[in-house]
């Protein structure tokens, strides 16, 4: 047992220039730190950041979500075992008493909660995917290069499209082909849009001024075919179905077209049969469980459907998708649930239940990778972190470089979508 000696907390600055937490932790044999990412495009069932509020920096400082750090959080961990995560995150819920986090932040407990995982790794000397798991697999990367949605001025509909390099027998193979393909992709958006448009969006991926879907698939069809790599590098999109949604006509407005919820399905089913789409995230609002389930169905044996604003990383809500059978897979955010211990569990209860699961990034990131590391550890063979490019975006796969390069772990490839 080595117990909590101290905890620090200041105000960073986030990859979109918005404030967040960094947390410290320090035991007596060990350190950790950790900061937390933060959404756009939040589901309206996560756990939910503390800020400011008022004038400065949009009202998105994070003061007050450090005062709760150095505060009560650190009055109760102080003295702890670093190496019990499990109380630890428990006594952060207990203290919060919320359902939602919404009274200490779940950024702030996100950050306490992922620094105490550091430090007690670092106190054994082993990196996070060990002290996280007994079989370290490498993840199949999901990168970002066309973004839309709430993530850019595209003017797409559809927030993100990626690449998803599943045959590749190595990760470092898998990614620097994943990398000539996007510098493929730039040269093409140049080439066809002009230079002015080669400008990126919030996770690294560009961002053009497509009139659809299917442009946007084709550029990376060409983009894809130009590198050499045709049929070893599949797709995937998230939808984010609910930034797109009207309640009151119960429609969808995809492109420039208003859309039925049958007709929405119709046209990814058309979409999967058009292009290699192995994954397709949130196709439709964050409550529809039941249509979820009939894409599902549609799709087995073609493309995996990963619940993110559905499931929110919440047991409960993953609970009745596994009920419904709405998802094939999870989209695992730490800080939508608040804690890394009920994230952790949300990834138990879908493994024990035969669905994937794909850690994820938020839009608004840090140099923080402990996704790397976590993606890793529970062996979930898929990781979904934005382009392969800009820091807070490659800080996660150089970290899975030099895991890959440190333990010879292998690599996922497509083995562990759940298609
Ligand atoms: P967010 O988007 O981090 O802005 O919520 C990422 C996603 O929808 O997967
Ligand atoms: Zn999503």
């Amino acid at each position: 047992m080595s117990a909590i000696t101290r905890i620090s907390a200041c105000q960073v600055l986030d990859s979109r220039g918005y404030p967040t937490l960094q947390v410290e932790v320090f035991s007596k044999k060990g350190y950790g730190k950790a900061l937390a990412p933060s959404g756009a495009s939040t589901g309206k069932h996560e756990a939910v950041e503390l800020r400011d509020g008022g004038k400065k920096f949009e009202g998105k400082g994070v003061q007050k979500a450090i005062a709760n750090v150095l505060g009560p959080i650190a009055k109760a961990l102080k003295g702890l075992d670093v190496q019990k995560q499990e109380e630890i995150d428990q006594l952060l819920c207990s203290l919060d008493g919320t359902p939602n986090k919404s009274r200490l932040g779940a950024n702030a407990t996100t950050a306490v909660s992922l620094a105490v995982a550091q430090c007690a790794a670092s106190e054994s000397k082993v990196g996070l995917y060990r002290a996280l798991g007994r079989r370290p697999l490498l993840p199949c990367p999901f990168l970002n290069v066309i973004n839309g949605g709430k993530h850019s001025g595209s003017g797409l509909s559809i927030q993100e499209f990626m690449l998803v390099p599943a045959g590749f027998a190595k990760f470092s193979d898998a990614i620097f082909a994943a990398a000539e393909v996007y510098h493929s992709l730039g040269r093409i958006v140049a080439r066809k849009y002009g230079k002015i448009f080669v400008g990126l969006g919030d996770e690294g991926g560009f961002a053009p001024p497509c009139k659809s879907a299917q442009d946007a698939l084709s550029l990376l069809e060409e983009a894809v075919s130009e590198s050499g790599y045709s049929g070893r590098m599949k797709f995937a999109i998230d939808a984010a179905a609910s930034s797109f949604y009207n309640p009151d006509s119960k429609s969808y407005a995809v492109d420039g077209k208003v859309f039925s919820c049958q007709e929405l399905h119709d046209f990814y089913v058309w979409l999967a049969s058009s292009y290699p789409i192995v994954s397709i995230e949130d196709p439709f609002e964050e409550d529809s469980f039941e249509d979820f389930a009939l894409l599902r169905k549609k799709l087995v044996g073609k493309a995996q459907i990963v619940g993110d604003d559905l499931f929110v990383t919440n047991a409960a809500r993953i609970e009745i998708g596994i009920k419904k059978r709405s998802a094939s897979a999870l989209l695992l955010k730490v800080n939508q649930v608040g804690t890394l211990t009920e994230a952790l569990q949300a990834a138990k209860l879908c493994h024990e239940n035969k669905m994937g699961v794909i850690v994820s990034h938020r839009s608004g990131e840090t140099e923080d990778s402990a996704i790397a590391d976590i993606a890793v550890g529970i062996g979930c063979g898929q990781i979904k972190a934005g382009a392969p490019a800009r820091s807070e975006r490659t800080a996660k796969y150089n970290r899975l470089l030099q895991i890959e390069q440190e333990s010879g772990c292998k690599f996922a490839g497509g083995s562990r979508l759940v298609l």
